[in-house]
């Protein structure tokens, strides 16, 4: 079968095997071109198959030597359908992990749930050598079923103050656009704070330490976003931004207790915009990613998803430069929220058209970017080769 892209809008309806093995090895040679770090040994990654998760798992195992866990949903082969492309990029970094000797193992499957944690907790006890000294919580999804009261909540991506209409690029069609984001109902904003808020990362943290599975001065970092002025309605006014100011509190919580129970930390770290899976599908985001990375690149201060994971980790997490602000957030954004980037970024906002876009931002960046994430878009990968489903089919995660 020869696999071409097909897309809805930000959505990403196929997906390349072989270029999400590419994807993956770019990121591993990143890594391998830096000096090596001192960092933990063991950890457990939720969200682990794509994105800022991903790459995350890439640094800590192939910079500092860690073994680690992954947690995703994601789908393998179905017939003529190809799975989805955290399903392969998590086939292609065990591969590549293996050939190095590093333990990786993953769990497909819904993260949400109590038995994804007793399963995790299980292999740790008697698989993992006992005890984990991170946790990454990367988690980017639409629904959560609360596995206490059973209800199935649902995010939204609203406005929390009033219709919201801005321009965002339309992947499918290369057309800027006009996108209008409506106000949310009360219930809707209850309902993202329960799907991307902390209560989850807190059930997880609870039940590794009931677990016994935790180390001394064991960490956890949950990834978060805020954003620039010229995103504020769709972001830290919007629903979203709602459940990251819970994922915020929950991180003082658990600081508390994991300081005085193991010496240990908890933190929220604001990334910087990237076009991921979740990402390109936020209104007006992927319009100013695309400026943004203009403006980054001209400065020779852009970084894609394993840069900046990369200099979290060594820099931040593990390393004597942590930028952290007054709300004890780790700030690797610090890049992307410089006043002279901002000034640019808005001064480009206010010029841009649906004639000049493609001139005047980062377009076919940004748009190779995304295609790059489903495996499409490398140079060196031949998409006009057979690619053989059934061979594929037998290879799990
Ligand atoms: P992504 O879509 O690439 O990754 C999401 C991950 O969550 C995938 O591994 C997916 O398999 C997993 N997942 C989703 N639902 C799950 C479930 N029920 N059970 C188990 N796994 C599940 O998204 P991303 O952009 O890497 O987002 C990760 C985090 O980074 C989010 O908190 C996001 O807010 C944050 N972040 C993103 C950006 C950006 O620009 N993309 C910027 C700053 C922060
Ligand atoms: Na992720």
């Amino acid at each position: 079968m020869v696999i071409k892209p097909r897309l809805k809008g930000g959505l990403a309806l196929t997906n390349h095997p072989i270029g999400a093995k590419e994807f993956v090895k770019r990121q591993i040679d990143y890594v391998k071109s830096q000096d090596k770090y001192e960092g933990p040994k063991k950890v457990l990654i939720i969200g682990s198959s794509s994105g800022y998760g991903l790459a995350t798992r890439i640094s800590l195992a192939f910079g500092a030597g860690a073994e680690t866990i992954g947690v995703a949903f994601e789908k393998g082969v179905e017939g003529k359908r190809v799975g989805s492309a955290g399903w392969w990029n998590t086939i292609a970094f065990n591969e590549a992990a293996e050939k190095e000797g590093l333990v990786s193992k993953n769990f497909i499957g819904d993260a949400f749930s109590m038995e994804m944690k007793d399963d995790v907790i299980k292999f740790i006890k008697e698989e993992f050598g006992g005890k984990i000294d991170l946790l990454i919580y990367s988690l980017a999804s639409a629904v959560r079923t609360d596995p206490i009261d059973g209800v199935t909540y649902r995010s939204a991506l609203k406005s929390t103050t009033k219709d919201i209409t801005g321009p965002t690029i339309n992947f499918e069609k290369e057309v800027m656009e006009e996108t209008t984001m409506g106000v949310a109902t009360p219930d809707e904003i209850r309902s993202t704070v329960k799907v991307m808020g902390g209560e989850d990362w807190k059930l997880w943290i609870e039940a590794l330490d009931k677990g016994g599975v935790l180390s001394e001065g064991f960490k956890t970092v949950a990834y978060s976003y805020l954003g620039p002025k010229v995103t504020y309605g769709i972001y830290k006014e919007g629903t979203i931004g709602a459940a990251k100011r819970d994922l915020e509190h929950t991180s003082d919580v658990l600081n508390d207790f994991l300081k005085e129970k193991y010496n240990g930390e908890a933190y929220v770290s604001l990334s910087k915009a990237l076009m991921t899976k979740a990402s390109a599908v936020i209104p007006i985001f992927p319009l100013y990613a695309a400026l943004l990375y203009k403006v980054m690149k001209e400065k020779g201060i852009h970084e894609g998803t394993i840069e900046q994971k990369h200099r979290l980790l060594t820099q931040m997490v593990y390393g004597n430069n942590p930028v952290i602000d007054e709300e004890r957030r780790l700030r690797p954004d610090n890049w992307e929220m410089r006043e002279d980037v901002q000034a640019e970024v808005e001064a480009l906002w206010d010029k841009v058209t649906p004639e000049n876009f493609k001139e005047i931002s980062d377009y076919a960046g940004a748009r190779e970017e995304f295609m790059q994430l489903n495996g499409f878009d490398f140079d060196n990968v031949d998409y006009d080769a057979d690619v053989d489903l059934d061979e594929l089919a037998k290879l799990k995660p």
